[in-house]
């Protein structure tokens, strides 16, 4: 797939364009996946699932990629641990690591960044696969945590949670 990666300031920069103006989560976060998938390189699936804090669960939300398993308890998988822990999980191999939720058989790395609301609680996870092996380094880490802040301040969460 041709992709467009500018380096992540660039791609926050884009993202804080796309999103100006709507407060919704729904169209912020479909335009946010698309832009993902569409300027990493070598990025197989890129969305979000959203907490369901009454049912201690992840729902899936936008997304760009193969179809995904729908709910993921908390503390299940690579999401499921980063709801939970409140922190970011890269995987250089997720066939070893333990709980790892296989949507996608061809998936060998993965990260995963918790998405906070405005009281700090966490409002869903950012998910993003790639059939290389180690795909994502410190500097993704860093660098998408900046995405995702930009999110978590375009929207107001309570309008899907
Ligand atoms: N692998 C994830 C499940 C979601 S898919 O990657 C889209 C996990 O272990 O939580």
């Amino acid at each position: 797939m041709e992709t467009d990666f500018c380096g992540y300031d660039m791609l926050a920069a884009k993202l804080s364009s796309l999103v100006s103006g709507e407060r919704n989560p729904l169209p912020n976060l479909s335009n946010a996946a698309a832009l993902l998938r569409y300027s990493l390189t070598d990025i197989s699936w890129a969305g979000f699932y959203i907490s369901d804090a009454a049912a201690g669960e992840l729902i899936l939300g936008p997304f760009q990629g193969k179809p995904a398993c729908i709910r993921i308890k908390y503390g299940r998988g690579v999401c499921g641990t980063a709801a939970a822990y409140n922190k970011a999980v890269r995987v250089d191999n997720v066939h070893e690591f333990e709980g790892h939720i296989a949507c996608d058989a061809e998936s060998n790395s993965e990260i995963v960044l918790p998405l906070h609301g405005a009281g700090g609680n966490v409002v869903g996870v950012l998910d993003i696969d790639s059939t290389k092996f180690s795909r994502f380094s410190e500097d993704d880490e860093r660098g998408l945590l900046e995405f995702a802040a930009v999110l978590e301040s375009a929207c107001d969460w309570g309008m899907i949670s």
